[in-house]
């Protein structure tokens, strides 16, 4: 296979949705139909459940999981296919977010149930800003749920996409018949009794004809067509190259647990999603057919046992080959590395790999000389762009409770933080270190790895602050009144960049009033 093909057909992506709504059980459906497990239940989820947040052997099970679950790659119709996994919890949502910087596009599920939630609406808004392709699949349309016009709306409203359905359901609940899908035209007889037979897919170009009726029934049939008419009137035609560049996105039915409508998304899926895409770097833009390699370390992911500091980084592929045992530069360094034992995963499976393209991602045996958002190249001096930092939800100080270990708890720190397992600020009047979280279960996690991993012990205290935000100004003489009159709010992060520590909404506001030519930023996008 030529370089170029090797490119064409793969697809790397990620699964998102909200806890609950069922990303596990369709990751686990796609892997089945790939033939990378034999089993349900082979994928285990590597949520960290909420009823066990002080749990620590469950967090180091979880963590052991989402190691070998991190990247699932499959071959499927000579596709080769790349999840990326991103953990379960919230609390751990910026590792989603950077996972989301290495990934082509995105499949989002939602509960027919539930609706959009929360933590979809923070997840979609990272795509949107990066104009990532969307594809969205109402998942557990066995059960009871909103209505599916309802839904579409939601999905305009709360995500800010622009949804076309693909296929649309009838019925829903006990009553669920199917779904019409529109991209293949074809009904989809949902038997949930048993296992998607070939005969349940009924070729059906013209909704029109009267078999219909034998199908589903008189009054769904009628419903159907009125349904399917009004899709066609209200939402554009599908056009693939509006959903590649993020403008619209292409909406799924089904039931993951049943296996029902899978095959449909992931037909469609192969199809439709983009393969690797250019790549921006603050010099220029990266081609993934582009000869030479390049690529950037999007996650890292400590060792298991605490005695052996060592760490394997996630390196996504953006152009050129990867080959094991070749020098690479580590720009930020500037020094040349050479890999002996890249590895690349099949679903839970890991293997040492000679060659890896563009889209693959390889783990790389780390010693403590990577950080999140290094770039790897042949030479050039290049730094990609995008590792958004948010401001975190929750602030505490962190204190030494063990005078005698002072070097190992700021190595501690040092290195978790590399891993970006939460953020880090130095306020720059008292020196005080904050660290700040998205929730409460990232701060036991940080407590509980400095002890086992650096046997170095900390205590929290209350840090008061509502929001961080990153500051830019260009009249000097303002700047320093500002950092006088707001020392005690001025910090440095990890990257030695000010972030104005805000003590709340009016707090923010008063502040932006009192300094109108200092610019506050709710983002960071990590320059590297
Ligand atoms: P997550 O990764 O998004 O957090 O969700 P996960 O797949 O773990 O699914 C959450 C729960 O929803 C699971 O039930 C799962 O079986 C169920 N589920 C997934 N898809 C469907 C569907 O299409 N229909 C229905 N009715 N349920 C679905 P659980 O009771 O939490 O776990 P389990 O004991 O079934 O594994």
């Amino acid at each position: 296979m030529t370089f170029q093909e090797e490119i064409k057909r793969r697809r790397t992506f990620a699964i998102i949705s909200h806890p609950d709504a069922g990303k596990t059980t369709l990751t686990e459906k796609l892997l089945l139909f790939g033939g990378a497990i034999q089993v349900a239940g082979a994928v285990k989820s590597n949520k960290i459940k909420r009823d066990t947040t002080s749990d620590f052997m469950e967090i180091e099970r979880q963590r052991g999981i989402s190691v070998a679950t991190s990247v699932m790659g499959f071959e499927y119709k000579g596709v080769k296919v790349n999840i990326l996994d991103t953990p379960g919890h919230q609390d751990f949502a910026e590792d989603t977010y950077r996972t989301l910087t290495a990934v082509d596009s995105v499949i989002v599920v939602i509960d027919v149930a539930k609706g959009v939630e929360t933590q979809t609406e923070k997840l979609v808004e990272v795509c949107r800003m990066r104009d990532t392709p969307v594809i969205v699949f109402i998942n557990k349309m066995d059960r009871y749920g909103k209505d599916a016009f309802d839904l579409i709306d939601e999905i305009e409203q709360k995500l800010g996409l622009n949804p076309r359905p693909l296929s649309w359901p009838i019925g829903m609940g006990p009553d669920f018949k199917g779904v019409y899908n529109l991209f293949e035209r074809n009904l989809v007889l949902f038997n949930p009794h048993g296992k998607q037979r070939e005969k349940d897919v009924v070729k059906f170009q013209d909704l029109s004809n009267e078999k219909l009726e034998k199908h589903i029934g008189g009054d769904a049939a009628g419903r159907l067509r009125e349904e399917v008419e009004m899709i066609q009137g209200v939402y554009p035609d599908f056009d693939k190259n509006e959903y590649l560049s993020g403008e619209l996105s292409p909406v799924f039915f089904g039931s993951a647990v049943n296996n029902f409508g899978v095959k449909e998304l992931l037909d469609c899926f192969i199809q439709i999603a983009p393969s690797p895409r250019a790549s921006k770097t603050a010099e220029r833009e990266i081609k993934p057919d582009e000869e030479q390699f390049t690529g950037f370390v999007f996650k890292i992911h400590a060792n298991m046992d605490p005695k052996h500091r060592d760490r394997l980084a996630f390196v996504k592929i953006c152009s050129g080959t990867f080959e094991r045992g070749k020098s690479y530069r580590h720009v930020r360094l500037g020094k040349d590395l050479r890999f002996s034992n890249p590895t690349t995963f099949m679903a839970s499976k890991k293997s040492i790999v000679d060659e890896a393209y563009p889209g693959d991602i390889v783990g790389l045996h780390d010693t403590g000389k990577f950080k999140i958002g290094d770039t790897l190249t042949e030479g050039e001096e290049i730094h990609f762009n995008g590792i958004p930092s948010f401001s975190p939800e929750i602030f505490k100080y962190i204190e030494n409770a063990d005078p005698m270990k002072s070097k190992q708890l700021a190595k501690g720190i040092d290195q978790l933080m590399d891993e970006g397992l939460a953020q880090y600020f130095e306020v720059e009047a008292t020196n005080r270190k904050i660290i700040g979280c998205v929730g409460q279960l990232q701060f036991e996690v940080i407590q509980y790895r400095l002890e086992h991993e650096y046997t170095a012990s900390c205590r929290w205290e209350a840090a008061d602050f509502y929001k961080a935000c990153w500051i830019s100004w260009k009249n000097e003489e303002e700047f320093s009144t500002f950092k006088r009159r707001k020392m005690r709010n001025l910090a440095q992060d990890k990257h030695g960049k000010y972030v104005y520590l805000a003590t709340s909404a009016w707090d923010l506001n008063s502040t932006q009033e009192l300094f109108p030519g200092i610019k506050f930023h709710f983002t960071d996008e990590v320059k590297r």
